[in-house]
């Protein structure tokens, strides 16, 4: 409340207060927060939509953007999967179980799941690019009726880096079609080696014509397999990708984050090819 008795509305840039209320080492360098809003009613509102990310930030050290990996175990907590890269993931992942942070969100266009209906749709992921796509494909495993075919395909560095890896055991015996290649292989691995575009040129049956591609990884790795997309004749309009620029505000003021005339943090960060392939090798302005 202000001195004259109106109320302030929170500012945008204002975190929440949340726990971590579970720690999941993943793989090297990463790992899974589970992540509660402290306060009864913002929880009760607080909804995630596949694709979404939130602000997580770290008293004293800073804020990062990390996608939503889906519900957390318990009700009202949210999974996020960190991967280690500097100040604030490391602190994130340091963290006790128990401890207090800030979180504003949920921010960014999501995932568009109505545009899989009637449609085969590929899930492609690389590397940690699957932690967004989780829950896309949990979506579709629990609602069949909303494309007419789920496939994925993933990558990974080595064996040891295939993140999800028992969840994906679980997609396969619920009857999700999943192709796995790595960079490297190790030691008693029987599977593909190479890299994602390499599953897209194999693909067999593809249908280009009814095809819908959700796409997240590197950038370079997205860039190569829009290639191998494009070359099978899928179209760029039927192609979304999840695009990553350094975010500050994450609700469309600073233009930290701007992509052409477009922000990833407000119309993003999920694109249409279509949309942002004249823009994405841009350098941050
Ligand atoms: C929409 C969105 C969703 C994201 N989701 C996830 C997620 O689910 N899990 C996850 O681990 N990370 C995610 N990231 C990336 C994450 O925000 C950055 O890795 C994080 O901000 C790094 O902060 P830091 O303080 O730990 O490291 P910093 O010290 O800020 O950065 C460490 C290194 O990473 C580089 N870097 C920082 N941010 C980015 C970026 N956005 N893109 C490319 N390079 C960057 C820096 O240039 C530097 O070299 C996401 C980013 C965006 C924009
Ligand atoms: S982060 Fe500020 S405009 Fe996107």
């Amino acid at each position: 409340m202000s001195h004259q008795g109106t109320v302030v509305p929170p500012h945008p840039w204002v975190p929440h207060r949340a726990m971590i209320r579970r720690f999941c080492a993943e793989i090297p360098d990463v790992s899974t927060l589970d992540i509660r809003l402290f306060d009864d009613a913002e929880r009760s509102r607080f909804d995630c939509q596949p694709g979404q990310f939130n602000m997580l930030y770290v008293p004293g050290v800073g804020e990062a953007a990390i996608s939503v990996s889906g519900p957390g175990l318990e009700p009202g907590d949210w999974a996020h999967t960190i991967r280690r890269a500097g100040a604030v993931t490391r602190e994130l992942t340091r963290l006790p179980v128990g401890a207090t942070i800030g979180l504003r969100g949920p921010y960014g266009r999501g995932w568009p799941c109505a545009a899989a209906m009637e449609r085969d749709v590929l899930i492609i992921a690389g590397g940690i690019g699957l932690a967004p796509l989780r829950p896309l494909v949990r979506y579709f495993l629990s609602n069949p009726s909303a494309a007419r075919c789920v496939r994925l395909l993933y990558g990974s560095r080595s064996p040891d880096h295939l993140l999800f890896a028992e969840e994906i055991d679980r997609w396969r015996a619920l009857g999700l079609d999943v192709d796995i290649t790595v960079d490297r292989a190790s030691l008693g691995w029987q599977g593909n080696v190479g890299v994602v575009p390499m599953l897209v040129d194999r693909l067999h049956p593809l249908d280009p014509t009814r095809t819908e591609v959700y796409l997240c990884g590197p950038e370079v790795m997205m860039r190569y397999t829009t290639r191998a997309l494009l070359q099978r004749g899928v179209e760029a309009s039927h192609i979304w990708l999840s695009v990553e620029r350094n975010m500050q505000c994450a609700v469309g003021l600073c233009g930290h984050c701007q992509l052409g005339p477009a922000f990833v943090c407000r119309d993003g960060p999920v694109f249409s090819y279509e949309h942002v392939a004249p823009l994405l090798y841009t350098e941050d302005l």
